[in-house]
């Protein structure tokens, strides 16, 4: 279990609402914000080993991506590293199946897919031109075992998988409007609350032994029947891995909040993890 905890501040929604103490905002101002990214169109770049050897894995893997998609990888895209680590732990856990809650332009399900060919990865992602971006790296790359569909990721049926990837996708809609990937879609605090207790409510209702891998945190709440098996360094943030253990809960749940896990007990406010 997660190191005890005291004297953190209430785990309640509106703790999320500062975008400074959001992760992915952490480097808004090192790097030109992608205020409306178009449809990217034109053939990608397979990521090859360029002549500097020194290039990191992200360079050459986001080398493939339309130059408005790279601008925004540091903040918005799980790094490379990160991807494999969490399908190594992922994979070791016994999962088989996983979605990406919130895909983007497919960068955790690609790495992971390819460090992981035996595991099946799937990305739903709300913004269709940021599919299609997907799925280009997808033929470029010729992975077979990665899939992308377009779709609110919480209006759709999560059965059929045994485990869920989380990069923090819901923190957008608490974003400073020039600090968005763009105002294609709806983002608002109403719909991140809507989407944070649907999500809660879908991972209670999941069936024992599911897992779920979050990286800065899953945006908002796990439900306390599940248990976590690994909290590590990853990136610029946590990598953690969670499973589902015992068939109900209480309500209570646990809020990631950078290096912290908090224990919200229901009815209780804060207890210790
Ligand atoms: C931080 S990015 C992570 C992208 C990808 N998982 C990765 O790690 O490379 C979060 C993505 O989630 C998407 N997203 C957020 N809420 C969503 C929802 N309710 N349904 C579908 N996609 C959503 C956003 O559009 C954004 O592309």
């Amino acid at each position: 279990m997660p190191k005890q905890l005291v004297g953190l501040p209430p785990p309640h929604l509106e703790a999320l609402s500062d975008g400074q103490e959001h992760p992915m905002n952490e480097e808004r101002n090192a790097e030109t914000p992608a205020e409306d990214l178009p449809p990217a169109k034109g053939p990608l770049q397979p990521p090859a080993r360029m002549a500097d050897p020194k290039r990191s894995d992200d360079a050459l893997f986001d080398a493939m991506y339309p130059e408005r998609i790279r601008l925004v990888s540091r903040r918005f895209w799980t790094p490379i590293a990160v991807a494999q680590r969490a399908a190594e732990l992922l994979r070791s856990a016994g999962a088989r199946r996983v979605l990406d809650v919130g895909a983007g332009v497919g960068k955790f399900v690609l790495a992971a897919a390819r460090a992981a060919p035996e595991l099946d990865f799937v990305g739903v992602e709300q913004r269709a031109h940021l599919v299609e971006v997907a799925r280009r790296a997808r033929r470029t790359l010729g992975i077979a075992n990665a899939h992308f569909h377009v779709a609110e990721a919480t209006a759709v049926s999560w059965r059929g998988f045994d485990a869920f990837y989380f990069f923090n996708p819901l923190a957008e809609n608490l974003f400073d409007e020039e600090d968005r990937l763009d105002n294609r879609v709806e983002l608002s605090h109403e719909r991140f609350a809507r989407d944070v207790l649907r999500v809660e409510c879908t991972l209670r209702r999941a069936p024992l032994g599911t897992l779920v891998a979050t990286y800065h945190g899953s945006s908002g709440r796990i439900p306390s029947c599940y248990e976590a098996l690994a909290s590590e360094s990853a990136g610029s943030d946590r990598l953690r891995l969670w499973r589902k253990y015992r068939e109900k809960d209480d309500g209570s749940f646990f809020v990631e909040v950078g290096d912290s896990i908090v224990w919200h007990k229901r009815g209780m406010g804060l207890g210790l993890a």
